[in-house]
């Protein structure tokens, strides 16, 4: 049994994730988690809302609430939508609870103890009317080379150079709109990278692990050459820089960055867990008290490999303290929306809530495993989910689970049938079985979700051409032993079918396995001679056939949410 450590990227505090958030980051942890829980291994797996910097702050502000009360509210929604997508989370932490500031002013004294961090004065574009400091894209104005008027301080949209703040023209605050600003000098403190390159460029050699598209974006980087960042902001939400208390001058009321602080939330909320469970934290996180047998997994957008191949392990292995580090770092390309962004306020695409509004978890679990933007972007289309919906989950599964069981119903009185003897069919499925589940297993393992999901598919499909081969349907009347055989092996197939499904259709697969009289603790990812997987269902053992496991999705659907959600117009 190996112990696996598994961390999706923490989602921002401001607002409800959209579908794109979750298939690259959260769902294919959760599939990933409860794959290798299936397996027999000790898995934990963490994530947390990432609660603190200016989006966070600007959104209370609007919702006029206070900061902390929004991100309590923010973090409950987000807990929710989790559930709702049966995220089985071992906990949801928050990076602005006490262990994520603990951690982050420990990491950031040691740091300065191994001479990685210096204190430097920048110059800031401070806003009179909104009393507070800029960041870079929220001042906006003309920009110099192309004339847009709404160009952001950190780059144009419009002609896309990049920009500092004090090269645009009749610059203004985007949180006020005032022009009232003036360049004032502020002290930040800075990790200091660039004494880091070897060693985190040894690191990513060494790490043999990594799937490619981490790898090569993490070589992106380092090639570009590492530099200093400030790791301090003005600003009043964030772990404080003074620790209990206690300043070093001229830091009295800064705060850490939000993604100086924001991984290191990963341990904290592991801490928070240990807290809430009885657990031993540092057994996950300390070499030296037992994590050497860890092996830790993280999952995460193209957007964040950077920030997790370079910045964080510069925090990591700065401390020269024995931390675990990452061992594979799976990322993910972009879901669009019909080949565009997602956008709440243009009103394309479609949020984690909303989406469970209109269809269970599964659905869309479905849908997002077998459509992931792995080897590069994909386009959702509504289109494209209901003919992956009716044809999969409807059809090929659903079908197949009610047919059999009302079959067997009507008669053999809903019990797994004896009688008959195993032949040439049962042999052709228990191989192609066979190879099947091996391949799905593999891929599974090495994380190439869109992959398994085929794999899973494929292994679907085998029933119902076994049930075309053995016909007990046509048979039963002439020869009852040879429909008996069918409709027990075809039970017996059932029960891999929502056996292998259960990383990525949990609940679907749980109503199966019930309908079945599987025990909780027998459910268990199949392994062994595929004979015996398919001979162990006891004859006599009543099976039930469910509710209708999934329903179609109709044109009428298709266009009334492309309507309320955007489509191909949009
Ligand atoms: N909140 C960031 C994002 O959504 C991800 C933070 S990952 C962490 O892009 F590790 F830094 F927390
Ligand atoms: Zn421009």
């Amino acid at each position: 049994m190996a112990r696996i450590l598994i961390t999706s990227a923490l989602p921002y505090i401001n607002g409800v994730k959209h579908l794109g958030n979750l298939a690259g980051s959260m769902l294919p942890a959760d599939v990933y988690a409860r794959f290798q829980r299936l397996r027999g291994h000790d898995v934990l797996y963490i994530c947390a809302t990432d609660e603190h910097g200016t989006p966070a702050e600007l959104a209370a502000a609007s919702s006029d609430m206070d900061v902390r009360a929004y991100c309590d509210e923010q973090h409950d929604i987000q807990k929710r939508a989790g559930d709702g997508f049966s995220l089985s989370y071992d906990y949801f932490g928050r990076t602005s609870n006490a262990p994520n500031i603990e951690l982050t002013q420990h990491f950031a004294a040691v740091l300065e103890e191994k001479g990685l961090i210096e204190e430097r004065v920048e110059h800031q574009v401070f806003s009179i009317d909104d009393d507070r400091f800029l960041p870079d894209r929220y001042v906006e104005g003309t920009c110099p080379h192309c004339g847009f008027e709404r160009a952001r301080g950190d780059q144009c949209d419009n002609c896309g150079r990049l920009l500092e703040p004090t090269d645009l023209k009749e610059p203004y605050s985007k949180i006020s709109g005032s022009k009232n600003l003036e360049v004032r000098e502020t002290a930040h403190l800075h990790l200091i990278q660039t004494k880091m390159e070897g060693k985190i460029r040894a690191w990513v050699d060494a790490s043999t692990e990594w799937p490619s598209l981490a790898k090569s974006i993490a070589y992106k980087w380092l090639d570009e050459g590492l530099r200093d960042r400030s790791i301090t902001r003005d600003l009043k939400w964030g772990v404080p820089v003074a620790k209990d208390g206690v300043a070093r001058p001229g830091f009295e009321t800064k705060v850490f960055y939000v993604w100086f602080d924001a991984p290191i939330g990963y341990i904290g909320a592991t801490w928070e867990w240990a807290e809430a469970n009885n657990g031993d934290w540092e057994s996950w996180w300390r070499t030296d008290k037992g994590a050497d047998d860890v092996t830790y997994v993280q999952f995460m957008g193209k957007d964040n490999v950077a920030f997790h191949t370079v910045s964080f392990p510069a925090t990591i292995l700065g401390s020269e303290e024995p931390w675990k580090s990452v061992d594979k770092l799976k990322a993910f390309n972009w879901l669009t929306w019909y080949g565009g962004k997602f956008s709440t306020s243009e009103n394309r695409g479609v949020f984690m809530d909303q989406a469970l509004d209109i269809l269970p978890g599964d659905y869309w679990r479905w849908y997002l495993t077998a459509n992931a933007p792995e080897g590069s972007d994909s386009a959702f289309t509504w289109d494209h989910f209901q003919s992956l919906i009716n044809k999969d989950l409807a059809d090929v599964l659903g079908n197949y689970v009610n047919r059999v069981l009302r079959f067997n119903k009507s008669r053999f009185e809903a019990v797994v049938p004896a009688g008959g003897e195993w032949g040439e069919h049962e042999d052709w499925l228990a191989g192609e079985m066979d190879a099947r589940l091996k391949s799905a297993a593999e891929n599974f393992e090495a994380m190439e979700f869109r992959k398994a999901a085929g794999d899973v598919r494929a292994i679907w499909a085998l029933g119902n051409e076994y049930l075309t081969r053995a016909e007990p349907w046509t048979k039963f009347k002439t020869d009852p032993d040879a429909a008996a055989i069918g409709v027990r092996t075809a039970l017996n197939f059932m029960t891999v079918m929502a056996k292998i499904a259960q990383p990525v259709i949990p609940n679907a697969a749980a109503t199966i396995l019930d309908a079945l009289g599987i025990a909780e603790d027998e459910r268990a990812w199949p392994q062994g001679e595929a004979k015996t997987l398919l001979t162990a269902l006891p004859t006599g053992q009543s099976v039930e056939p469910p509710e209708v496991l999934f329903k179609k999705i109709e044109e009428a659907d298709i266009e009334a949410w492309s309507e309320r959600f955007g489509g191909a117009e949009g």
